[in-house]
C-alpha cells in the first residue's frame, strides 16, 4: 500500500443534494431548523478555529490538556494499529495521539473535506516514515465502509461533535461505530461536560462575536449554493441552555417580518418578527449518561478522563 491513499465515498454532487434536502426540510418545518454540518464552508471552517481560540471556548484547550496527559495512558490501553479518526478536520490535536501509538501502522482520517483530508495526510506522511494514511472523503453519520486495517482498531471522535446530534441520533451512530470494530477494538469519545449555565453559554455568546459571525455564516452557504436572498444583519445571534435537555441551543432570531427566497428550492419562507431558526444543537453530557449511552450500542466504559478544572471528559470504551 501506498503511505498516502485518498478515498471518496461521496459523489461529487452528494453534498449539493443533502444541502437542498436539508435546506427544503428545515425551513419548510413548523419550527425552523438547518442542520449544524451546513456551517463550515472554508470561511465557516476559519470561524471556527477562531472560535476555538476565544477565552469563553474551552473545550478545544480541554480536551487538548486531556490529550497531552493521557496519549501514554490510550495507546497502552488499545494498542492500536489503526486509529481512525472521525471528523478529523486539520488532524491537529491527533498529533498527540499520533506520537503515542507506538505499534500504529495505519491512520484513517475520515472527514467530508477533501482539502482539509489531503493537507493533514500528505503533512502526516512526509513526517512520519512506515505510517499509512488512508483517507476517507465521507460523511460519518451515514453508514461507513472502511478499507481493510489491521486490528486492534481505535475509533476516535474528538471535539465534542458528538453534542451535535439529537439523541435518537446518537444512539444510531454509536451502533454504526460499533458496526466498524470487531470485540476488544475500543472508540475514544471526547464529550463537553454539563456545567454552569453562564460558562456554557458564554463560550457560545463570546464578547468579540465570534461565534455570532459563525452562527451567521450558514446564511451566506444557503445564499451562494442555492442562491437565497438571506441578509445577515436581518437575525440576530441567540444562544440559550435548555436545562431540560442539558444542551445549548445557537439559533437565529428574525429582527422583523421578512420573506426570503431560495430560487434553487423554487421556495419563499415567511419569518414573522420574533421567528428563530434553530441551527444547532450541542448536548452536555455527565458520566453516567455516557456510560448507558455507551453501553447501549454494545460499547463497555473503560476510561474515563476529565482536565483538572473538570470541564470536558474523554472516554476509553471497549467493543463487547
Ligand atoms: C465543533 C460541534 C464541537 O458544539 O461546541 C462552536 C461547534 N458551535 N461554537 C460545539 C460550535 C458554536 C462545536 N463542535
Amino acid at each position: 500500500m501506498s503511505p498516502f491513499l485518498l478515498t471518496r465515498t461521496l459523489p461529487e454532487d452528494a453534498t449539493e443534494a443533502a444541502l437542498r434536502a436539508d435546506v427544503l426540510q428545515g425551513l419548510t418545518a413548523t419550527r425552523k431548523t438547518l442542520p449544524p454540518k451546513w456551517f463550515y464552508d472554508a470561511h465557516g471552517s476559519e470561524l471556527f478555529e477562531r472560535i476555538t481560540e476565544l477565552p469563553e471556548y474551552y473545550p478545544t484547550r480541554a480536551e487538548r490538556e486531556i490529550l497531552v496527559d493521557r496519549s501514554g495512558e490510550i495507546a497502552a490501553a488499545t494498542g492500536a494499529r489503526t486509529l481512525i479518526e472521525l471528523g478529523s478536520g486539520s488532524s491537529e490535536k491527533t498529533r498527540h495521539l499520533l506520537d503515542a501509538l507506538a505499534g500504529l501502522h495505519t491512520y484513517v482520517p475520515v472527514d467530508v473535506s477533501e482539502s482539509a483530508l489531503t493537507l493533514a495526510g500528505q503533512a502526516l506522511v512526509a513526517e512520519r516514515a512506515g505510517l499509512n494514511v488512508h483517507a476517507l472523503i465521507a460523511d460519518f453519520t451515514a453508514a461507513l465502509t472502511l478499507p481493510g486495517t489491521p486490528g486492534p482498531r481505535l475509533v476516535a471522535f474528538l471535539g465534542g461533535t458528538i453534542g451535535n446530534l439529537l439523541p435518537g441520533e446518537r444512539a444510531a451512530f454509536l451502533a454504526s461505530v460499533r458496526a466498524l470494530l470487531t470485540p476488544g477494538d475500543a472508540l475514544l469519545l471526547g464529550t463537553d461536560l454539563v456545567k454552569d449555565e453562564e460558562v456554557l453559554v458564554a463560550a457560545y455568546d463570546d464578547a468579540a462575536g465570534v461565534t455570532a459571525a459563525f452562527n451567521k455564516n450558514v446564511l451566506s452557504v444557503v445564499n451562494r449554493e442555492l442562491g437565497a436572498d438571506f441578509r445577515a444583519d436581518a437575525f440576530e445571534h441567540v444562544a440559550l441552555w435548555d436545562a431540560g435537555h442539558e444542551w445549548i441551543e445557537m439559533r437565529l432570531r428574525s429582527r422583523a417580518a421578512q420573506t426570503v427566497k431560495v430560487p434553487a428550492l423554487d421556495l419563499a419562507v415567511d419569518f414573522a418578527a420574533g421567528e428563530e431558526l434553530r441551527t444547532e444543537v450541542s448536548a452536555k453530557f455527565r458520566k453516567e449518561g455516557v456510560r448507558a449511552e455507551l453501553a447501549a450500542a454494545g460499547l463497555d466504559l473503560a476510561h474515563w478522563w476529565t482536565d483538572a478544572a473538570g470541564r470536558f471528559a474523554l472516554s476509553l470504551s471497549v467493543a463487547r
